[in-house]
């Protein structure tokens, strides 16, 4: 199998799954719930409070701006409603980016009574600096934005947006910025203390070799933030519920193996990525890369293939073994193109035709390889196969054009 989508999932890493398995053997002996008094509560919550100091150093933000949650999708719906609840009446503006993953743009779209500005994008979905400027300066009639939120790297092209210049353009117009870093940790230098104008930052543990389930929201101590999950007070007020120790503890190891193994990652990642992209143009010359130019994850390559339908390419491509992944979603056997490839400024059709190879820490020569030999017939079958659907879809058509 050649597992071609880290971007939807990493492979857990072999310590994230010792230390998850020894975690979750010592629940109910040595460690209680982290929140009892007792001896087995108290181990419990020196294993969090170790992971909330590990991951806070290696994301250089103080421990106490770690809020444990479920996930990346979590995350983001606690920074972007709760710092909307929290801004007051007098702020209703909200600006985004419409290449934001669902999970900040669906809790916005909810968000009672706000004003939704979009920002600019380039041809690959990254931010425009300038346009986000310009966007902060221009006051709307619903008053000052309540936040901003701006994904660090695009989730399906890979493009890197200028986070810290984004960040320093919010902090100068006192705009609370919630940063989507689930795909920019492990391959970006995530470093809080040097982007003062984040305000909320969320991360996933299974983008990096972490457990499913687990992820955190950095906060920072002074943003106001109105939380979702009301209960037992856990996380500082904001996300109350009962720690997922063994889970809280396999993200610290796997944020630390990120950040450690980065430098050398990204070399590698690089290197097996522009080999991907040259061999797939080698075989098929009329496939575009989405990203051509500027900043880039090292591990993510987007491609559009004209005349194909992506989930037919994808199909294909799973047969032969090679999975990856279409960004688009079918429903009842329609497919729609992705939202992030229409707000870069894609056709429908060029859109509908695009495929995200995603590289990883378990990624080989022989991956790449696979792939390559893989493409040309793959491509040749797809666009038989839309051709094929097109003209079905036209003898209709034909059939019932009025005669004269
Ligand atoms: C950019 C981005 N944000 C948020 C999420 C959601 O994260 P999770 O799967 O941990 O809920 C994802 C995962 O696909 C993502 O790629």
């Amino acid at each position: 199998m050649v597992y071609l989508d880290h971007g939807a999932t990493t492979p857990v890493l072999p310590e994230v799954v010792s230390a998850v398995s020894e975690a979750m053997a010592a629940v109910g002996n040595t460690n209680g719930n982290p929140s009892s008094v007792h001896a087995a509560g108290r181990s419990a919550r020196q294993q969090v409070e170790q992971a909330r100091e590990s991951i806070g150093a290696d994301l250089r933000a103080h421990p106490s701006e770690i809020v444990f949650t479920s996930g990346g999708t979590e995350s983001d719906n606690l920074a972007v409603t709760g710092l909307y609840r929290a801004a007051g009446a007098g702020r209703r503006t909200v600006l985004l980016s419409p290449a934001e993953h669902h999970a900040v743009l669906e809790p916005a779209e909810r968000l009672p009574d706000a004003q939704l500005r979009w920002l600019p994008l380039d041809g690959a979905a990254r931010v425009s600096v300038d346009g986000f400027r310009h966007t902060l300066a221009d006051t709307g009639p619903a008053g000052p934005p309540a936040l901003a939120a701006v994904m660090w790297a695009n989730n399906e092209t890979g493009a890197v947006t200028d986070l810290p210049a984004i960040a320093e353009a919010a902090a100068a117009a006192g705009v609370p910025l919630h940063c989507d870093a689930v795909q920019a940790v492990g391959s970006l230098p995530v470093a809080m203390d040097q982007l003062p104008g984040v305000t909320t930052l969320a991360l996933t543990g299974h983008k990096i070799g972490g457990p499913p389930g687990a992820g955190a929201l950095v906060v920072r101590r002074d943003a106001q933030l109105t939380p979702l999950l009301h209960g037992g007070g856990h996380e500082r007020g904001l996300r109350s519920g009962t720690l997922n120790v063994p889970g809280i503890v396999g993200l610290a190891v796997a944020v630390r193996a990120a950040v450690v193994t980065r430098t050398e990652r990204n070399r590698r990642l690089t290197e097996l990525s522009e080999r991907l992209i040259r061999g797939v143009l080698d075989r098929v010359p009329d496939a575009a890369p989405t990203v051509d130019g500027g900043a880039r994850l090292p591990g993510t390559v987007h491609l559009t293939f004209p005349g194909c339908e992506a989930e037919t390419l994808l199909m294909l491509l799973d047969s032969a073994g090679i999975q990856s992944s279409a960004g688009s979603a079918c429903t009842a056997g329609v497919t729609r193109a992705s939202h992030v490839l229409l707000a870069a400024g894609m056709d429908h059709q060029r859109a509908s035709s695009g495929l995200r190879f995603s590289l990883g820490h378990t990624s080989t020569d022989d991956d790449v390889a696979a792939l390559v030999a893989a493409i040309g017939p793959a491509v040749e079958r797809a666009k038989s196969a839309l051709q094929r659907r097109r003209s079905r879809a036209l003898t209709p058509a034909l059939v019932s054009e009025p005669a004269g």
